[in-house]
């Protein structure tokens, strides 16, 4: 796989202080975008954004030490895209956990900037590696709007002449001081477990993390919050086109499988996933689309 060469995406697109293109971990190379609102870094592999930073406050997303930049390998850390399936593929294990879309590198379409709003748009085509995996044909675009939030949407064309049905999620990992310390709001009502395979839970009040939990909460639409009394502040995720949220964290044991993650860094980070999955999975008819919205703010908030 070529990356596209920086210095041409810097002539074509790039505006001082404004958008630039530099070369990140593994050469990947990586979209910059600043205004007065903050920053935030979006790798053209994998169309994922990896470092959010409103401005006056600390980095939002995490990512973890020991990721792996290496074509064919998830980042991990940031906003990977899971698409066109969520999780293990549901008949064929040896496909990619979580789809393709995070496995190759996206197309740089369109950039705008002001003082106040920067944007950029990102495309994923079908082509010969991803009818392989999946035999469809689309037209996959992401776009990421930095102003007072920031706002990551993902749009699935159907271009094929065939329905297809897909599930998605926006795998966001944010960064907390301490796991034990911080509490997640707005999941009241139902989850399936994938730790312990019990279905169906029910979540009364707000989510404490004490333990490995992998949950995808079913029949929301609610925004979520996560408050950080370490870190005082408040991270507030907006979503539209998802009835379902996942909340991730491998605590312990899990962390030590991992290669690509430190074993102690499940205690500064948590996923919580905007998504189409389980009982949401989407189908879209030829020519139609379905758009996934994820929208991120910080509020501070007094220490606790
Ligand atoms: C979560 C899943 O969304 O992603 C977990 O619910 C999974 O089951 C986790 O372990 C990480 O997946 P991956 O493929 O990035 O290691």
């Amino acid at each position: 796989m070529n990356f596209p060469d920086v210095a041409q995406l810097n002539k074509n697109f790039g505006a001082v202080g404004r958008i630039a293109f530099r070369a990140g971990p593994g050469g990947f190379p990586l979209a910059v975008m600043a205004n007065k609102h903050g920053a935030t870094e979006i790798s053209l592999y994998g169309g994922q954004v990896l470092s959010y930073r409103p401005t006056g406050h600390l980095p939002v997303l995490f990512v973890s030490r020991n990721a792996i930049y290496a074509h064919g390998k998830p980042i991990r850390g940031g906003i990977p895209i899971c698409w066109p399936w969520f999780g293990p593929h549901p008949d064929d294990s040896s496909r990619p956990m979580h789809g393709f879309a995070r496995l190759l590198q996206w197309h740089l379409t369109t950039v705008e900037y002001g003082a106040e709003n920067s944007e950029i748009r990102l495309c994923l085509l079908d082509d010969e590696r991803t009818r392989a995996f999946w035999p469809h044909q689309f037209e996959l675009t992401l776009r990421v709007v930095l102003d007072a939030s920031l706002r990551i949407e993902l749009t699935t064309l159907n271009t094929g002449n065939k329905p297809f049905v897909l599930t998605q999620a926006l795998h966001s990992y944010f960064s907390v001081r301490q796991i034990m310390d911080i509490s997640i709001r707005g999941l009241e009502g139902a989850y399936y477990d994938n730790v312990t395979n019990e279905n169906v839970r029910q979540q009364n009040g707000t989510i404490l993390i004490r333990n490995e939990v992998d949950r995808v909460y079913v029949n929301t639409t609610s925004d979520c919050v996560i408050n950080d009394p370490g870190l005082g502040r408040q991270i507030l995720i907006g979503k539209r086109g998802s009835h379902a949220t996942v909340i991730w964290n491998p605590w312990i044991d899990k962390s030590k499988r991992m290669t690509d993650f430190g074993d102690d860094e499940y205690t500064r980070m948590v996923c919580v996933e905007t998504a189409n999955a389980r009982d949401d999975a989407v189908s879209i008819a030829p020519g139609q689309k379905h758009t996934l919205i994820q929208t991120l703010r910080t509020d501070m908030k007094p220490k606790e």
